[in-house]
């Protein structure tokens, strides 16, 4: 079955109880997307950055998201982009989760929502389950991951921008128990099981 449609749009609404539109990013979007980037304070690129916001790394990306290669999202408030979230190796059994919010939108209750859409558009995709990877210092994100049901499977080694790994929580969510679990990620990192061997 196809994923959502790229003109398909979804409201998702705030605590405060203010309307926000989410739809698939597009090539047209990349100035709206290099703005939520670049207006992202340090702590938050500190815990999400994806990839680098330059013309060069979005336009690839945005045409990806067009032609359905990649499911990715924006958040919109009228023209400004205030949420992003993908999933990434669409084509895989187990595809990769982002997700991250403008300062001024954490806390809001938007991301579960957003997490929400990402699983429903998963299953409808007949995947066996979704993974992600997440500092094991960022406890919000990880409070809600669990609360969505996601699991820690173990730890990755992910490369740092500037040199050097980072080690990061793995975690799954699973659509299909019956589906082989496997041992690594979409994009072939390999994943430490936990010490005792168990999902948490
Ligand atoms: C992580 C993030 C996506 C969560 O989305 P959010 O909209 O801020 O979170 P929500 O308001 O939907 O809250 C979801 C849950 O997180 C937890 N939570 C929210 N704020 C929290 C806080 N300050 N401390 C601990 N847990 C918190 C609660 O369990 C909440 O559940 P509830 O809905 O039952 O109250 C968002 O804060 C964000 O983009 N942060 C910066 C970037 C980031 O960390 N991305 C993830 C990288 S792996």
């Amino acid at each position: 079955m196809d994923a959502m449609k790229l003109n398909e749009v979804v409201e998702l609404v705030t605590r405060q109880g203010e309307t926000l539109q989410a739809r698939r990013l597009r090539p047209a979007d990349r100035q709206a997307l290099r703005r939520f980037g670049e207006s992202l304070s340090p702590t938050t690129t500190g815990v999400f950055l994806p990839h680098h916001y330059d013309d060069a790394t979005l336009e690839p990306i945005l045409r990806r998201s067009e032609a359905g290669d990649d499911l990715t999202l924006g958040v919109f408030r009228g023209s400004r982009i205030v949420g992003y979230f993908f999933l990434w190796y669409l084509d895989q059994a187990f595809p990769l989760l982002g997700i991250g919010l403008h300062d001024d939108y954490q806390g809001a209750g938007l991301g579960r929502q957003m997490m929400n859409l990402l699983v429903a558009e998963a299953a409808r995709l007949g995947r066996d389950g979704i993974d992600l990877t997440t500092l094991p210092t960022n406890d919000r994100a990880f409070r809600l991951y669990q609360s969505v049901g996601f699991r820690q499977i173990g730890y990755v080694e992910n490369p740092r921008a500037g040199g050097g790994v980072t080690v990061e929580r793995a975690l799954r969510y699973t659509l299909n128990p019956a589906a082989a679990a496997p041992g690594h990620l979409a994009n072939g990192r390999p994943v430490r099981e936990l010490a005792d061997g168990s999902a948490r």
